[in-house]
């Protein structure tokens, strides 16, 4: 029996968002049906409100959940009814090239529920990340679900389906932070603040965090910053170069996604040294940099793509750690909140104390 629940709705391009009964369908063959408990408001979240994704409304929105297993449609092995999951955005075929090469994270298949959830006059609902996780119930391809240990709170579990996951592996995965190694983080929100617990937990010996922001390069120490740079009170390339005996960091993370970042970046990394990108720049920005520059320096440029996250082995490995102390999520969560506070949570999103607002169901 298709079950009604309530869900919050972006109705048009940069309408409020609204609490709504969405119906959704029994599970098909390889969907499962998730009873949502906790979800992370995301910048996504929001670009989806503003139209700066797509154009496919209305949105279910919400896509940094975890849960539990409601029902499972035929084929289903991986997950049973009553097990604690936390989403990720899309399942992987474990087939082609990419995923036979060990990098599921560029499968050339993915894919989400082939069913759609509805609103109660018929019209179908485009979930935001294939998820659509603020409701109190939802419909994913049962690959998209993940198993974790039903001991951590569903608060924490969830952040990891998306923007954590994203700064926490960019450093760990992405980046390959060693033990020793000096790190510097470009952007200190979310993704950012993720990616320097991230290096801490890799061990880096210095984290270096770079933002334009003071309140943020708090609570960046907070995470793990070992030093800190406000890049409107001078050059951050020079600092983080005088940071580092003069050569530059072994890794830099960029999480900030503009031109200027991305040269900082470049620039600010040690001749043999990584640089991450993790910040998304919008089509139309452009980065000139002197080819000679490029040549010169060596070392790798890498974009980070959902935190190069495996979900099977990266989800369970993380709450784990969480568990024993040793990485806290939990910091991450500023407030939690109902179904009938998003738009709310969008509004205070820029609020330098908010790292994420999480609804509870
Ligand atoms: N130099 C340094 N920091 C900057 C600059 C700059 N020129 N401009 C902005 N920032 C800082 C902001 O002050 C803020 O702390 O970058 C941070 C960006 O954080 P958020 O807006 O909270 O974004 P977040 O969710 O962390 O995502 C960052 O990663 O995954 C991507 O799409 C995401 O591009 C986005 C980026
Ligand atoms: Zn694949
Ligand atoms: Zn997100």
């Amino acid at each position: 029996m298709a079950q009604q629940v309530q869900g919050v709705i972006a109705p048009g391009k940069n309408e409020p968002v609204r609490v709504e009964t969405i119906i959704v369908p029994d599970p098909g063959p390889g969907e499962a049906v998730v009873k949502i408990q906790a979800c992370g408001v995301c910048h996504t979240d929001l670009h989806y409100k503003q139209g700066g994704i797509n154009d496919d409304f209305p949105f279910l929105l919400g896509h940094e959940a975890a849960g539990v297993v409601d029902s499972v449609g035929d084929g289903v092995t991986d997950v049973e009814p009553g097990d604690f999951v936390v989403l990720n955005w899309r399942a992987v075929c474990g087939q082609c090239r990419a995923c036979l090469r060990g990098r599921p994270w560029y499968c050339f298949d993915t894919h989400n529920a082939k069913q759609k959830m509805t609103l109660l006059d018929g019209t179908e609902l485009s979930p935001a990340l294939g998820i659509g996780a603020f409701a109190e119930k939802t419909l994913v391809a049962a690959g998209q679900c993940t198993k974790v240990d039903p001991e951590v709170s569903p608060a924490v579990a969830g952040l990891l389906g998306c923007g954590v996951m994203a700064g926490i592996g960019a450093a760990i995965n992405t980046g390959q932070v060693g033990r020793g190694d000096s790190v510097a983080v470009i952007g200190c929100g979310g993704v950012g603040d993720a990616a320097i617990a991230g290096a801490r937990l890799a061990g880096a010996a210095k984290i270096i965090a770079v933002d334009i922001d003071d309140r943020k390069l708090e609570t960046a120490k907070k995470m793990g910053a070992t030093h800190t740079v406000n890049s409107r009170s001078g050059d951050p390339v020079e600092a983080i170069r005088a940071l580092t005996g003069g050569n530059g960091a072994d890794v830099v993370i960029e999480a900030v996604g503009r031109p200027e970042t991305y040269k900082q970046a470049f620039y600010a990394r040690d001749l043999a040294g990584t640089v991450v990108l993790v910040g998304v720049p919008t089509p139309e920005m452009q980065l000139e940099l002197p080819l000679l520059d490029v040549f010169g320096r060596g070392g790798s440029l890498k974009s980070s793509w959902y935190g190069d996250c495996l979900p099977s082995r990266d989800f369970p490995m993380l709450i784990d750690l969480h568990q024993q102390g040793r990485i806290d999520l939990g910091a991450f969560v500023t407030e939690t909140i109902g179904l009938g506070d998003v738009e709310q949570a969008f509004a205070r999103m820029h609020d330098g104390d908010v790292l994420r607002s999480v609804v509870i169901l």
